[in-house]
């Protein structure tokens, strides 16, 4: 052994050092590991940790340091280079060669005449963590919402949150959000997961410039990070979720139909309400954007457009219609307007050289709250729930939380004040979005409500707060197809109730498109059409009867699994395990199943094949292990092949687990308590099969006291068993109907009994 190296504990701290440096290894509990120089500031990136005591080794041997724990081996060798072994085999690897980073310097100015754009690739920085790649075969998953194909290898990020409304695709370097966390496949069936915890801007490049390592590099990021060690991906994720926090649990109507468009009036929203109904249509939100407020105020109404936006908003409640609305973070500069004042005189505004920092958003100049401040904070609480109170609405739409600014970027040293001192922008960009929608979600939960809350921007530790969408998308097939790996990855990384913009954000949509699209986000837990001004109108009806009808037809299917998808969410809030899946992560040895970027497992029985391509009438469906049954025609398929299915525009592809029992709601158009009273329980072909269905009142923050109801359903192919498990909450429930082939028995709803097949 290099006689330089040295090692010491604290604790479950170890201490490696040679004679310029030192790097500690901390040991949270079996799977947590975190390795680091200096840790990163924790006074705005709050984690959660659940320690636990272990039994550490630690070694010198003349081929270095080892540090044996659980099933591991670490090992630190010269130049304080970490690699892992888990049960004697390599596991992960901190590159020990020469991290060359490629730079194209040749003079671009002649491409520039011409239009080209070329983004200046930073290599120099303070910090940066160099990870081995093993193999060409290894993937790389995670960076939530970034425009690209489930394996992100090969390409760079920046964490940075960004607002650009022009066409995203997988070359682009940032989003809207900012979620360091990798989960890494390598060796066949192999995973770990990674997470850098800095809110400072930092460059994820996976194996761009290199086979044989990745890197993150920040200028003002410390050399810190976590690493999630584990069997599979369920228990890697589970350990990441540990330490972000527990993705949001929304109010049940979320997870209705939601409609939308820039521009909207008080006359169009009418015309929604009367035409669902007309038309026979699920909806159970309208979305208002910037037009209701008065000059772009936030916290205000235009009256000359909604002189009563509480009796507007009662009058859509008893049509089972909530509205929710647009909320930014640009204050308008306006003396007399009563927020504005009142934040100017509370020092409430980040500020820039002693003075209110001013940039422009819709309103022209602007101020940005300063959500870091506890009081300042506490009001916006405070308006959001006078708000919400006056003019009843149901839930709050944050945007333009990147934040966002038009009259160039906020410089880096704007200043926010917080309870323990200043933190400037470069720290606190990534977190605004969250800190915004922390100070939101409060204005739910003091009124007993589980948020009903958006957001645009995101850290990795805003999912315990907001559900997201993914921004302006555009009305191009890409995007829809890209849609499925976005939701995907924004589900691994642990944000459950994320969608895009069905139809398309930005420009205009066509009929099959906009069907595919329906189709193809049908199990996206929020779902909203959603589409820019002066596009093309996309609403169902805004084209011809065969795409109301599909369009119909496809709604009230998602709500015949609303039950479903409400399960899997308050698996997802207590468990951490995702409700939209990649293939991989219940088949993680599987090879075929790493790069499917158009199927998704849906909770434990589903499996979603949508057509996402123009023209396609059939498609090629790859199924897992094990038999599955498609949910129209009822054939049956065996696992492990690829099958060729009819997809005509009517119709997805949605397969069933064999022996799944599935819960279903019938005849729904809005998500409302009364209306659930009996429960549908979907039995499908096949042997053995056990389901939990979980019942409470779908708004309140009451099952966080134990108040629900977790029945568990036991089925073989002879008989099915209900009993319940925890009973707390008043069911709802009348009657029982289970649905077994073409046959329907129904029964009153008793909380146990056996019945024969
Ligand atoms: C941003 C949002 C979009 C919204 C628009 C106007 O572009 O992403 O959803 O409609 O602003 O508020």
């Amino acid at each position: 052994m290099d006689e330089k190296l040295k090692v010491t504990a604290n604790g479950q701290v170890i201490t490696v050092s040679d004679q310029t440096e030192e790097k500690h290894i901390e040991i949270i509990n079996t799977g947590l590991l975190r390795i680091y120089k200096k840790k990163n500031s924790e006074q705005l990136v709050k984690l959660h940790y659940e320690r636990e005591q272990i039994n550490i080794i630690t070694q010198e041997t003349n081929e270095g340091i080892y540090i044996l724990f659980h099933d591991y081996r670490i090992r630190v060798k010269d130049g304080l280079h970490i690699s892992i072994e888990k049960n004697g085999k390599e596991y992960f690897k901190e590159y020990d060669g020469d991290a060359v980073i490629y730079e194209m310097k040749k003079d671009f100015s002649l491409a520039e005449l011409e239009g080209h754009k070329r983004e200046e690739t930073e290599v120099d920085f303070k910090t940066q963590i160099n990870i081995a790649l093993f193999d060409k075969e290894d993937k790389i998953y995670g960076l939530g919402d970034k425009a690209a194909q489930l394996n992100r290898r090969d390409y760079e990020y920046v964490s940075w949150n960004t607002d650009d409304p022009t066409a995203h695709n997988e070359t682009y370097r940032s989003l809207y959000k900012s979620i360091n966390y990798l989960l890494v496949n390598h060796h066949g069936s192999e995973y770990y997961g990674l997470f850098y915890p800095s809110s400072y801007k930092c460059i994820f490049n996976l194996g761009k410039y290199s086979d044989r390592f990745m890197y993150i590099g920040s200028e003002k990021g410390e050399y810190d990070y976590f690493l999630m060690l584990g069997e599979d991906p369920a228990q890697i994720t589970k350990r990441y979720v540990s330490l972000v926090g527990n993705t949001l649990f929304v109010p049940r109507k979320m997870l209705g139909y939601h409609q939308s468009r820039w521009s909207y009036n008080a006359e169009e929203m009418e015309e929604i309400r009367e035409k669902f109904k007309e038309y026979d249509l699920p909806i159970d939100y309208i979305h208002m954007d910037i037009d209701y407020m008065d000059a772009y105020k936030v916290y205000t109404v235009k009256k000359s457009e909604f002189p009563d936006l509480k009796s507007t908003a009662e009058r859509f409640e008893k049509d089972g219609i909530g509205l929710i609305t647009i909320l930014d973070p640009g204050v308008k500069v306006e003396d007399g307007y009563e927020v504005y004042d009142h934040l100017k005189e509370m020092g409430g505004f980040a500020t820039y050289q002693g003075e209110q920092y001013i940039n422009q958003v819709w309103p022209g100049d602007s101020k940005y709250p300063n959500y870091f401040d506890e009081k300042t904070a506490g009001y916006i609480t405070q308006i959001t729930k006078d708000f919400i109170a006056e003019n009843k609405v149901g839930g709050i739409w944050c945007d333009m939380n990147e934040p966002a600014s038009f009259n160039g970027p906020l410089p880096d040293q704007v200043a926010f004040m917080g309870e323990d001192g200043v933190h400037y922008h470069d720290e606190v960009h990534n977190l605004y979005g969250e800190y915004m929608t922390r100070a939101v979600a409060k204005a739910f939960e003091e009124e007993n409500k589980r948020p009903a809350v958006i957001t645009r921007a995101a850290f990795a530790t805003t999912s315990a707060f907001s559900t997201t969408w993914n921004g302006d998308n555009q009305s191009l097939w890409a995007h829809l197809e890209g849609s499925l790996a976005q939701v995907m990855t924004m589900n691994l990384c642990n944000f459950a109730v994320n969608g895009v913009d069905i139809g398309g954000f930005g420009n205009e949509t066509t009929k099959e498109l906009l069907v595919r699209w329906v189709e193809a986000n049908l199990f996206s837990l929020f779902l909203r059409n959603h589409a820019a001004m002066n596009t093309r109108l996309q609403e169902p009806y805004a084209f011809d009867e065969e795409t109301l009808r599909i369009y119909r037809k496809m709604l009230k299917l998602r709500y015949e699994f609303i039950p479903y998808l409400y399960d899997a969410l308050e698996k997802a809030h207590r468990t951490g395990i995702p409700v939209q899946r990649p293939l991989f992560f219940d088949y993680p040895s599987d090879e075929e199943t790493k790069q499917i970027n158009d199927e998704v497992l849906i909770g434990d029985s589903l499996l979603f094949a949508p057509v996402v391509r123009q023209g396609e009438t059939k498609r090629m469906v790859y199924l897992p292990q094990g038999t599955w049954i498609d949910y129209f025609t009822k054939k049956e398929y065996e696992g492990e092949q690829t099958y060729l299915i009819d997809m005509p525009l009517d119709s997805t592809g949605i397969f069933i687990k064999a022996g799944s029992v599935i819960p279903l709601y019938k005849n729904l158009l809005h998500i409302e308590k009364e209306k659930l009273d009996t429960l549908y329980l979907y039995i499908e072909k096949g042997g053995n099969g056990e389901y939990i269905h979980y019942e409470d009142d779908g708004e309140s923050l009451d099952y966080q006291k134990g108040i629900y109801n977790r029945y568990k359903i036991t089925r073989t192919s002879k008989e099915i068993a209900f009993e319940t498990l925890e009973e707390n909450y008043v069911s709802n429930y009348k009657e029982i109907v289970l649905l077994y082939g073409d046959r329907e028995l129904k029964r009153p709803f008793c909380t146990e009994f056996v019945c024969e097949l």
